[in-house]
C-alpha cells in the first residue's frame, strides 16, 4: 500500500483480503455519492424552471425505474454480503499448525503466555510467515484485542475464551491497541507485537524461557488436589481426564436438569473452563448434581493458571494421570469433601 499516515502497514496474510473489500466499499460510496451530486447539478441545468406559469409533465409511476433500483441495490448489496462472507470466514478459521498463545486482558494491560511457558506483558513475539492463535479472555472487563497492521481485532470476555489469528508477512514492530473503553487507561492499554525470522525467533524463546504452561499446570493439579477425585481410575469419584480434550462427553445433566440419553457436550477449552469454574453446570454421565467438586472461583485458581490447568488437561494421555499423594490435606478455603476427620 501507498505511503499515508492514516492508513496502517499492510503485514498480514489476511490484510489483503480486508483491505480490498474495504476499498471496494468506499470506492462504491464514492462513485454513487458523485452520481448523485452530478445529476443534481445536470437537472438544475437541464429542467430549471423557465417561467411563473411553467407546469413540468407528470409522472405516475415506471416499472423500469422500480424494477432497477430494487434490482441494482439488492445485487450491490449481495455482492458486498458474499465477499463480506469469504473474508469473515478467512479471518475466523485458523489454520491448524497454528502456535498457540495465550492472551489475559485486564485493567490495564495485555499478559501473554507462549505453549513453551514465555511470558510477556503488553508484547507478543511472532515468526515472519508462521501462523498464530491467539486464545482471548479477560479478568475484569470487556477489552477487546487489535493489531492494525494485521487488520485482526477481537474482544476479550470475562468469563470465555475468544480467538484469533494471524500470519505475519513481514518483519517489523507493529502496534496492539485495546479498541474497547475499558476505564481511566484505556488508551494505555497499548502493546507492540515484533515480527522476527525465525532464528531470531528461537533465540528470543530459548531466552525466555521458563517453565512449560503444560508443566506448571501439572503442579497445580497436585497442588489443588484434582487428582484426589480425577484419579484416572475406573472407580473414582470424578470422571477421568485423560484424552478428553476435543471428545464429545456424554452428559447426565444441564444446569440441574436431567438430560435426554445420548446428550453430550464438546470438551473444548471453554467447557473445561467451565468445569472447573462452575462444576456444576453440565455434569458428564454417570455423576451426580450437585457435584461433589468445589468451584475454583478466581479467588482460587486466576486466569493465568486456568490456562496452565487447561493446557495440562489437554496434554494429559493415557495412564498419564499423576499418582495421588496420601498425605496432602486439601485447603480448608476449597471447603471440599475430605472424607477425612
Ligand atoms: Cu482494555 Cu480498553
Amino acid at each position: 500500500m501507498w505511503d499515508f499516515p492514516l492508513w496502517p502497514e499492510s503485514a498480514s496474510t489476511v490484510a489483503p483480503s480486508v483491505e480490498n473489500l474495504y476499498l471496494f466499499i468506499v470506492a462504491l460510496n464514492v462513485g454513487i455519492t458523485a452520481l448523485v451530486f452530478f445529476l443534481l447539478i445536470l437537472f438544475s441545468v437541464l429542467y430549471y424552471r423557465r417561467s411563473e406559469d411553467q407546469v413540468p409533465p407528470q409522472y405516475h409511476g415506471s416499472m423500469l425505474l422500480e424494477i432497477g433500483w430494487t434490482a441494482i441495490p439488492t445485487v450491490i448489496c449481495l455482492v458486498i454480503f458474499a465477499w463480506g462472507v469469504k473474508v469473515y470466514a478467512e479471518l475466523v478459521v485458523p489454520p491448524a499448525d497454528a502456535t498457540d498463545v495465550y492472551v489475559v486482558g485486564r485493567q490495564w494491560m495485555w499478559k501473554a503466555q507462549y505453549p513453551g511457558g514465555q511470558r510477556e506483558i503488553n508484547a507478543l513475539h511472532a515468526v515472519v510467515g508462521k501462523p498464530v492463535k491467539l486464545t482471548l479472555t479477560s479478568e475484569d472487563v470487556l477489552h477487546s484485542f487489535s493489531i492494525p497492521a494485521f487488520r485482526v481485532k477481537s474482544d476479550a470476555v470475562p468469563g470465555r475464551y475468544t480467538t484469533l489469528w494471524f500470519q505475519p508477512t513481514k518483519p517489523g514492530v507493529y502496534h496492539i491497541f485495546c479498541t474497547e473503553y475499558c476505564g481511566t487507561e484505556h488508551s494505555r492499554m497499548i502493546g507492540k507485537i515484533t515480527v522476527m525470522e525465525e532464528a531470531d525467533y528461537q533465540k528470543w524463546l530459548s531466552e525466555k524461557a521458563e517453565l512449560g504452561d503444560a508443566v506448571q499446570g501439572r503442579k497445580l493439579f497436585s497442588k489443588l488436589q484434582c487428582v484426589t477425585c480425577h484419579a484416572g481410575e475406573s472407580q473414582a469419584r470424578a470422571p477421568s481426564l485423560e484424552e478428553i480434550y476435543m471428545k464429545r462427553i456424554p452428559l447426565a445433566y444441564d444446569k440441574g436438569s436431567p438430560v435426554a440419553h445420548g446428550a453430550t457436550a464438546l470438551a473444548d477449552e471453554n467447557y473445561l473452563r467451565e468445569s472447573i469454574r462452575y462444576p456444576s453446570a453440565r455434569i458428564a454421565a454417570g455423576f451426580q448434581y450437585p457435584s461433589i467438586m468445589p468451584a475454583y472461583d478466581e479467588s482460587l485458581v486466576s486466569e493465568d493458571e486456568l490456562f496452565q490447568v487447561i493446557a495440562y488437561i489437554k496434554s494429559l494421555k493415557k495412564g498419564q494421570t499423576p499418582a495421588r499423594v496420601e498425605q496432602t490435606t486439601i485447603p480448608s478455603a476449597l471447603g471440599a469433601p475430605t472424607g477425612r476427620k
